[in-house]
C-alpha cells in the first residue's frame, strides 16, 4: 500500500461519466490520481480513508469557456438590458477601459477570487481567454495571469477592434505582433466571429495565424445571429464553437460531420435574453456538446456551472445524465483533455472529466445523496467539497 494512497468511501452514488453509475462506492486515488473505482465492499486498503458521510459524487466540472481576466463593472448594462435595450458587442469596451487600468496585482487577484468561487461550486479545471485588454503589452499580461493560474489559456485579441484603431490595422496587429507575443504563454486562440466583431474573412486570418504559431482554433460563432462563425469553426478545424445560439439546419449537419465540440454556454443566452442554444437539437444530429459558464461581466456573470448544467437539463431538454456529461467530458474534449488511453489525455497528462483509472482525482463531492438534485433542487447550495489531483480546494465544513 502506498504510503499517499487515499481511499475515498461513503460515496452514495459515483456518477463515472465514462462508466456508468455505482452505488455504495468507493474511490482511491494515489499521487492526485485515480487508482480503483468499485463497490466499497470490494475496495481496497489504503493509507488514509475519507469518508465522505453517503454523498454523491460526479467528476469535476470542466469549464472550458470563460474569461477571468477582468476589471470592471457593467451592472448598469445590464439593467438597461431588462429594461428593454438589447446587447451589443460593443460593450466589451467598457471592460477593455477598466481592464487596462488595472495593475497587475490586481487582476491577478481578482482571477484569484474568481477561481475560488468556481472551486466552491465544483469547477475543477478552468480556461480562459485574453480579449479584455486588446493592446499588445495587456493582452500579454492578460495570458501571463491566466497561464500562472488557470489550466488552459486562449489569445482572444480578435474580442473586438479597441476604439483608438482602425479594424483592418488591428487586425494585422493581432495576426502578427500581437499574436508573436502572446503565443508563448496560450495553447488556444480565438475570435468573435459576429457582426460588430469580426468577419469571417478577418476571423479565418487571425485563426491560420495562430496555427501556424502551433495554436488550437476556437470560435465564438453563432451568439448574437445565425453567420458564418460554425461553417468557419468547422472549416478550420476548431477544436470548439462556442455559443451556437443560432445555428442554421446546415450548421448543424457541418458541426455533426466534424470533430468540432458545440460548446452551449446557458448563462449567455438567458442574462442576453436569448433563447437557449437547441442542445437537444445538436445532440440528436450526432454533435459532440459541451456545457461552459462563459463567466465574464457583459452577458454571463456567473460561473455557476451547477446552475449551466441544472438550466440545460429543465430548459434546454437534455437528460441528467447528458447534460452532466456535457459539463465535464464535453468540457474536456473542447480543451483536448479528455482520456485517450489509461486515464491519460492526448498529451499523456492525467485525462479530466471523466472518474476512471489514471485519470486526474478531480471530484465534485455534493451535499445530496443523488446528483440528479443539481437539477432537481435548483439553485440550492449543495458543495460539499472539491478535490483538486487529490487535494481538498473547498470544503462547506
Ligand atoms: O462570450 N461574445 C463575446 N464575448 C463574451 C461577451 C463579452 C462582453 O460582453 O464583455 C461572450 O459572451
Ligand atoms: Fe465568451
Amino acid at each position: 500500500m502506498a504510503a499517499n494512497s487515499v481511499l475515498f468511501t461513503g460515496i452514495s452514488e459515483l456518477r463515472t461519466v465514462s462508466n456508468g453509475t455505482l452505488e455504495n462506492a468507493a474511490l482511491a486515488t494515489e499521487n492526485g490520481q485515480i487508482t480503483w473505482v468499485g463497490e466499497a465492499a470490494e475496495a481496497p486498503e489504503a493509507a488514509e480513508v475519507t469518508d465522505l458521510g453517503g454523498r454523491a459524487v460526479i467528476p469535476g466540472w470542466v469549464d472550458s469557456h470563460t474569461h477571468m481576466v477582468f476589471d470592471g463593472d457593467r451592472s448598469a448594462e445590464f439593467e438597461a438590458r431588462m429594461a428593454g435595450q438589447s446587447y451589443e458587442a460593443g460593450g466589451i469596451r467598457t471592460t477593455m477601459e477598466a481592464t487596462r487600468q488595472a495593475s497587475e496585482e490586481r487582476l491577478r487577484k481578482l482571477v484569484r477570487g474568481r477561481l475560488a468561487a468556481c472551486h466552491a461550486g465544483g469547477t475543477t479545471t478552468v480556461e480562459t481567454k485574453t480579449g479584455y485588454g486588446l493592446t499588445i503589452p495587456t493582452e500579454v499580461l492578460a495570458a501571463e495571469i491566466g497561464a500562472e493560474l488557470c489550466d488552459e489559456v486562449t489569445f482572444l485579441g480578435a474580442h473586438v477592434c479597441p476604439p483608438e484603431m482602425d479594424q483592418s490595422d488591428y487586425v494585422e496587429l493581432v495576426a502578427g505582433e500581437m499574436l508573436e507575443a502572446v503565443a508563448p504563454h496560450v495553447g488556444w486562440i480565438d475570435v468573435f466571429c459576429e457582426e460588430g466583431a469580426f468577419t469571417y474573412e478577418e476571423c479565418k486570418k487571425i485563426l491560420e495565424a495562430g496555427r501556424k504559431k502551433g495554436l488550437v482554433p476556437r470560435v465564438h460563432g453563432n451568439q448574437l445571429g445565425e453567420g458564418p462563425g460554425i461553417a468557419l469553426a468547422v472549416e478550420v478545424g476548431a477544436a470548439s464553437v462556442d455559443h451556437v445560439t443560432f445555428p442554421s439546419d446546415q450548421d448543424v449537419e457541418l458541426l455533426a460531420g466534424s470533430d468540432t465540440v458545440a460548446t452551449i454556454l446557458p448563462g449567455a443566452d438567458i442574462c442576453t435574453r436569448h433563447p437557449l442554444a437547441p442542445a437537444r437539437k445538436l445532440l440528436d444530429a450526432g454533435v459532440t456538446l459541451a456545457i461552459a459558464s462563459d463567466l465574464n461581466p457583459g452577458t454571463s456573470n456567473t460561473s455557476s456551472m451547477n446552475w449551466c448544467v441544472g438550466t440545460a437539463v429543465l430548459q434546454g431538454y437534455l437528460s441528467f445524465d447528458e447534460a452532466l456529461a456535457a459539463g465535464t467530458l464535453g468540457g474536456a474534449k473542447a480543451l483536448h483533455r479528455n482520456e485517450v488511453a489509461g486515464g491519460l489525455d492526448a498529451s499523456g497528462r492525467p485525462a479530466v472529466g471523466t472518474l476512471s483509472v489514471g485519470c486526474a482525482a478531480n471530484l465534485h463531492v455534493l451535499n445530496t445523496s443523488h446528483a440528479v438534485d443539481l437539477a432537481y433542487r435548483p439553485g440550492m447550495h449543495l458543495d460539499y467539497a472539491t478535490y483538486i489531483g487529490g487535494t481538498c480546494v473547498y470544503s462547506a465544513e
